[in-house]
């Protein structure tokens, strides 16, 4: 039996949701698999349950789940503590190898995730903001337990889930840049949010019924510009452009949200009030775009050397233009691949198809040395 023990940072909606496909799955991965995944740490903000020998069982990872559920922090749990240290948990956790599973939204897991890497260990990223930080780290993370600087995405990390939840994207690019093939332009949505406020634009609703729609039905963040900034988008287009070799940072994506940076100090009414000033020249955007037969979608565009993300024309008639509704979708030009390109498509949200794709990351990982 292969045995690999896990330590998970974040226990919010990703990491609740991947303790529960470890568990429910044991079985499954027993048999099929030859493998048993045993959580030794899991942490949240500020505390941890931590194993004293052996592995968190399924009592206990029950009862840290309906714990977090119950708005509880695991400090507070009867087998919990303080955490201030991730580099400290990783070393006591660690033992004889294990897996860090990045399941927060912060970059102060960027310490303990070098760190597992440096020991040898292995490490799983559902969190975008280690890869979007210096180059220096995308390397290290992305280069571990490659052969030298030349060898990429095949070593002891995974971050499949960065860009598009569970679809294929991260591993059907580098299986490209594998062969070879030559990657001339990557197009795509990737927000679900943005994909609705970009469909309901096209039906001729106005911006701000559409951005009052989503947020008063929860498909916005608390604070919809962290959505409609386009930010998050953006990082995921860098993830991309680094996963094509170019050295580019943050600070070289071009980022054009749906609403002016004049906006950015209004409390949420104010800004969800001021939008209506915008809807006239989106309103205008998408009927000279439909005289041209095209459409407007919030898409990331990797090309020339250069990440754009922001509101773009597009053919009505290709993959993008044909695109309605939340699903994420991303066309790849290449070598092979012209003039139609290699298109993956699907639900780019959702706890659940994120953890599974966690998971699918980690059980490789597991036959890797
Ligand atoms: N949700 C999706 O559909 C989806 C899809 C693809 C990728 N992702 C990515 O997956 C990650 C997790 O998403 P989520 O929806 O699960 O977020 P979430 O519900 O906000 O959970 C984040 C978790 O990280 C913990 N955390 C924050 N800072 C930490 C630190 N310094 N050390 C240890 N734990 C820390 C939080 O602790 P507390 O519980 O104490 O607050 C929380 O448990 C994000 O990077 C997100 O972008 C999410």
């Amino acid at each position: 039996m292969q045995t690999l023990s896990i330590i998970l940072f974040g226990v919010g909606g990703v990491g609740n949701a991947l303790l529960r496909q470890i568990m429910e799955q044991r079985e499954f991965h027993r048999a099929e698999y030859g493998l048993a995944l045993r959580v030794v740490a899991v942490c949240d903000s500020n505390g941890a349950v931590i194993a004293d020998s052996g592995e968190l069982d399924n009592a206990v990872l029950g009862s840290i789940l309906a714990h977090k559920e119950s708005g509880g922090r695991l400090r507070t749990h009867a087998q919990g503590g303080p955490q201030g240290d991730l580099v400290g948990i990783v070393d006591i956790a660690g033992r004889d190898g294990a897996v860090v599973v990045d399941c927060t939204a912060s970059d102060a897991t960027v310490p303990a995730l070098l760190f597992a890497l440096d020991r040898g260990y292995k490490v799983v990223l559902a969190n975008k903001v280690p890869l979007t930080v210096d180059l220096d780290v995308y390397h290290a993370i992305t280069r571990a337990g490659a052969t030298g600087d030349f060898t990429r995405h095949l070593g002891r990390s995974r971050w499949e889930t960065t860009v598009g939840a569970g679809l294929p994207v991260i591993v059907t690019l580098n299986r490209l840049v594998a062969s070879g093939d030559s990657v001339a332009r990557i197009a795509g949505t990737f927000s679900g949010t943005l994909g609705y406020v970009m469909t309901g634009l096209q039906q001729g609703k106005l911006l701000s019924e559409i951005v009052r729609e989503a947020y008063d039905l929860g498909y916005t963040e608390p604070d919809p510009r962290d959505d409609l900034g386009g930010v998050d988008v953006a990082r995921k287009a860098l993830i991309l452009a680094r996963g094509l070799g170019w050295k580019l940072n943050m600070r070289d994506v071009t980022i054009e949200g749906l609403y002016p940076p004049s906006m950015d100090e209004l409390s949420v009414p104010a800004f969800l009030e001021a939008v209506s000033q915008l809807d006239a020249d989106f309103q205008e955007r998408v009927q000279q775009a439909a005289a041209e037969g095209k459409v407007l979608r919030f898409a990331a565009l990797v090309e020339d050397g250069h990440c754009r993300v922001g509101p773009t024309v597009v053919d009505a008639d290709s993959p993008l233009g044909r695109l309605s509704g939340t699903d994420n979708l991303i066309e790849l030009t290449t070598r092979w691949y012209t003039p139609n390109p290699l298109v993956v498509q699907g639900r780019g949200a959702g706890v659940d198809a994120t953890a599974a794709g966690v998971l699918s990351d980690i059980v490789e990982l597991a036959f890797v040395e």
